[in-house]
């Protein structure tokens, strides 16, 4: 099969690896760009030992258009875009908030630019359910309302999602795809990649596997008096790997003129809203590990409950995120297993 380049900005990250191992696998070549700010270069290594293929890689930053501009003169095969590139602790853009405007806006305003100068078809853009903010009613589908974002990196998200639909209503000679994800847990089942947070873990499953593993004390669980069945937050966990097959299908819309208008929007998620206790639960019982944890105050900023209605996207582009949440769970707590294998923490 002789299928055109696909450009993953990020693509060394959590979710850029996982899509990058699916897109090999459907037969594109790939080419990464990523300036291995919060990732690994070995994780190629793993991209390679899964799928056999090594993809190509370009130490850059995409906010250096030179080294964009750089990088198309090289691959003229790029047809289609994935743009992982971006900033995303919430916290942290609290704290530097013009490294988020930066970082997230000026790698987003390049590739544009790089798009009509060297003819790429399209480009799929990762958003977030960030942008819905503390919904009125869940499930949330793509027409609920957009909330005034409450972080940077939030507002980075929104402010996106503008330029692409203004770049694309000026006439812009191509598409895009905006993919509103959920919350991406997992490994891939091989534990060859996953998720290698910096520091101290803010993200839930990060913090949970490396406190089953004995390298944190107790998970603290943010609050349990929110008004959910048994308190602690609501959330729509998807599978990373799911997650990521849906941006082979979305790259396939732009490249192969499938897309019914030319900016598209998709919610990915499972559709079910899961309690963070819950989560806890389903984690011990899929691996017999316990995690020791307390009760500790609500974090600042935190959603109480927020799932997807993924309908559009199991329409449209006949996707479902299937993979049960015990195997998830299995799968986060395998990779968690294999970096101690490892060495690496
Ligand atoms: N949580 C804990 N303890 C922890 C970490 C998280 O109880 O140590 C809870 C949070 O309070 C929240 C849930 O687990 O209720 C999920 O928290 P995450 O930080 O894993 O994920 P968020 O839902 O807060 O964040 C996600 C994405 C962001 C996105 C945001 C939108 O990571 O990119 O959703 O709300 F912006």
């Amino acid at each position: 099969m002789n299928r055109p380049g696909i450009l993953v900005t990020g693509g060394t990250g959590y979710i850029g690896s996982h899509t990058t191992v699916e897109l090999i696998k459907a037969g594109y070549h790939v080419v990464i760009i990523d300036n291995l700010s919060n990732s690994n270069v070995a994780v190629l290594d793993g991209i390679e030992a899964i799928t056999g293929v090594r993809p190509d890689f370009v130490e850059a930053d995409c906010t250096d258009i030179k080294a964009l501009r750089a990088l198309f003169e090289q691959y003229t095969d790029i047809k289609g875009i994935i743009n992982f590139a971006a900033s995303k602790a919430v916290g942290e853009s609290v704290q530097k908030p013009l490294l988020y405007y930066r970082n997230n806006l000026n790698t987003l305003m390049n590739l544009l630019e790089c798009m009509s100068e060297y003819k790429v078809d399209g480009i799929v853009f990762s958003s977030s359910c960030t942008v819905y903010g503390e919904p009125d009613d869940n499930p949330v589908t793509e027409n609920s309302p957009i909330k005034p974002a409450t972080s940077p990196y939030g507002n980075t998200k929104q402010i996106s999602e503008e330029i692409i639909e203004d770049v694309i209503h000026s006439g812009a000679p191509f598409k895009s795809v905006i993919l509103r994800y959920f919350n991406p847990v997992g490994a891939h089942p091989s534990a060859l990649i996953g998720e290698l947070p910096n520091g101290v873990p803010q993200n839930l499953i990060p913090y949970l596997t490396q406190t089953a593993i004995g390298i944190r004390k107790e998970l603290a669980v943010f609050g349990d008096d929110y008004n959910t069945p048994d308190g602690s937050c609501i959330r729509d966990f998807i599978n990373v790997v799911d997650l990521a097959k849906a941006h082979v299908t979305a790259v396939e819309r732009l490249i192969e003129d499938k897309c019914a208008t030319p900016v598209e929007i998709f919610n990915l998620g499972t559709g079910n809203g899961v309690s963070v206790l819950e989560l806890i639960n389903t984690f011990e019982e899929a691996t017999g590990v316990k995690v020791p944890y307390r009760i500790a105050p609500r974090r600042e900023g935190d959603i109480e409950k927020v799932w997807a209605n993924p309908t559009h996207a199991n329409e449209v582009l006949g996707w479902v995120a299937d993979t049960p949440l015990a195997d998830t769970m299995r799968s986060a707590w395998k990779w968690q297993l294999a970096l101690r294998e490892k060495g690496i923490m």
